[in-house]
Parts: C-alpha cells; structure tokens; sequence
C-alpha cells in the first residue's frame, strides 16, 4: 500500500484527493487547523485515514508533525500541498497580505523543504502542489495571493531542477486550478467552476502521470497563456 500526505485535507481540493487517493490504495495521512473535520473524513472511510490537526503557519512545528505522521503511515511516497488561502483586499490591509503569505509561501516553503529533503535522503518521492492560474501575473484583486501564487510555482520549478541535478527519482507536479467550486473561489464574474471532484480527479490523474505542470480543467492552459502574454497596456486595463 503507498503512503500519502495531503497538507488541508479539510475541505475543497484537498479533501477530495484524499478521498480519491484512499479510493486507490494508499494509506492518507490528513491534515488541517480544523481537526473535527479531520475526524469526519476518517469516519467516512474508517482504517484509510491518519489525522493530524495543526497550522502551516507554525512553521517551527512543521517538521515534527510531518515525520510523526510519516512514522505513524508507514513511509511516504507522497506529499500533496493544498493548503492555501486568499482574500481580496481592495483597500491593501497588509494585515490580509501578509496572512496570505504567511500559509503560501512560509508555510507552504516549510513543508515543501521537508518533503524534499526526505525525498532525497529516501533517494525517491513525489511532491505536488496546488497552485493557480492567478500566480501567472499580479492582480489587483488580491494582490498578495497572485504574488504568492507565483513564489509556489517559480519554488516548484526549483525543486524540479535540483531534482534533476540530484539524478534522482523525485517528482514535482504543479497543479494550476482556473475556478473550482470551493470557499477558496471568491469574487463575481466566476467562469468555467470546475467541481472540487472533478478537479481532484485531473490531479490524481496528472500525479501518476508524473505530469510537471497540469491545467484544472486542461481549457484554463488557454487563459494562462493568454494572461501571460497580453501586452501591458492591455493588461494594466483589466
Ligand atoms: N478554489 C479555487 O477556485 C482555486 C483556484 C486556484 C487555486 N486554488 C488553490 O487550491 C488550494 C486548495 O484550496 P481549495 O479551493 O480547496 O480551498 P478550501 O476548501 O478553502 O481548502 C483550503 C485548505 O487549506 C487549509 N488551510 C488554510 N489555512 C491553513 C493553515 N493556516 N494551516 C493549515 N491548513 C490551512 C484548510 O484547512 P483548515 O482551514 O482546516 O486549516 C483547507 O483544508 C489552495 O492552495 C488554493 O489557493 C483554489
């Protein structure tokens, strides 16, 4: 049986891969703040789960909690990070911003480092994580969560390459959502709301592919692209 982690297994996306990963085989090691949802999932398919509540922001606490849980499944083959959160912040409260960047990129550095660090002491693994087709360029909307977007992807795209470098059998698969229909998703003009199942399905799909980047659904490849490379005095507009 293989061992996975999911990191905000709470609910949304995460909560439907740990689902889809026990549906196939593995031994799910599941976290979050909120550990009455925790112990839901685990009534829910009862002998699949193993819990662990606590805070990505925490960061000192981290690395104890994920080598407790990795001890207590067995191993770890691996680790999925979709924990994340985000708001809109029209007025600039830095108070906002930097409690999205407290979960996306300290939280999300901490734990993708101990992933990757017992990865490669194992010689083998894979990370993924949740990122989003808002880190393809700032936004005003929610300025700190684009930006933050963008320091997963560009980090991913680094443990890739020192994979690589390593020689060794460690993937990394960035998963880039449009719209997906969760407490995560806010703001009006929503299109192409993809379902938390449906989302997670592609995921897992693209994890064992051993895919390195995955559009969620594959028709937000087109609005990354053309995000990415409208012109500035078109884009600055929006
Ligand atoms: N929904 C979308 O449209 C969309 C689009 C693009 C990307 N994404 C990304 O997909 C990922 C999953 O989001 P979702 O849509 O599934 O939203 P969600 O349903 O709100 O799930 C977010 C998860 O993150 C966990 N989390 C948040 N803050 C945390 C903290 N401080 N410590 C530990 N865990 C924390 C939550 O658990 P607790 O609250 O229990 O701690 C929850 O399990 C996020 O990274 C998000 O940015 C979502």
């Amino acid at each position: 049986m293989k061992k996975a982690i999911v990191v905000g297994a709470t609910s949304g996306i995460g909560r439907q891969l740990a689902i889809l990963l026990a549906d196939n085989n593995y031994h799910v090691g599941i976290t979050g703040r909120r550990a009455e949802l925790l112990a839901e999932l685990q009534e829910l398919k009862p002998g699949k789960f193993k819990p662990s509540a606590f805070d990505v922001t925490d960061t000192t606490a981290i690395p104890q909690h994920l080598a407790k849980l990795t001890a207590e499944l067995g191993g770890l083959d691996l680790l999925i990070i979709s924990s994340g959160t985000g708001d809109l912040n029209p007025s600039l409260d830095p108070g906002i911003e930097n409690e999205t960047n407290a979960v996306n990129v300290l939280g999300f550095t901490t734990v993708a480092d101990w992933a990757f660090n017992f990865f490669e002491k194992q010689g083998s693994g894979h990370l993924t994580a949740i990122t989003s087709i808002a880190g393809m360029r700032g936004g005003r909307h929610a300025p700190a969560y684009n930006a933050s977007k963008a320091y997963q992807i560009n980090y991913l795209q680094a443990l890739r390459q020192k994979a690589t470098n390593l020689k060794l059998p460690i993937f990394v698969t960035d998963a880039r959502p449009g719209f997906v229909d969760t407490p995560m998703a806010k703001g009006d003009g929503r299109f192409w709301v993809a379902t938390p199942q449906k989302a997670a399905l592609q995921i897992y799909k693209a994890i064992e592919s051993n895919r390195k980047v995955v559009y969620i659904t594959k028709r937000w490849r087109l609005i990354a692209f053309i995000i990415k490379h409208l012109p500035g005095f078109l884009y600055n507009r929006m």
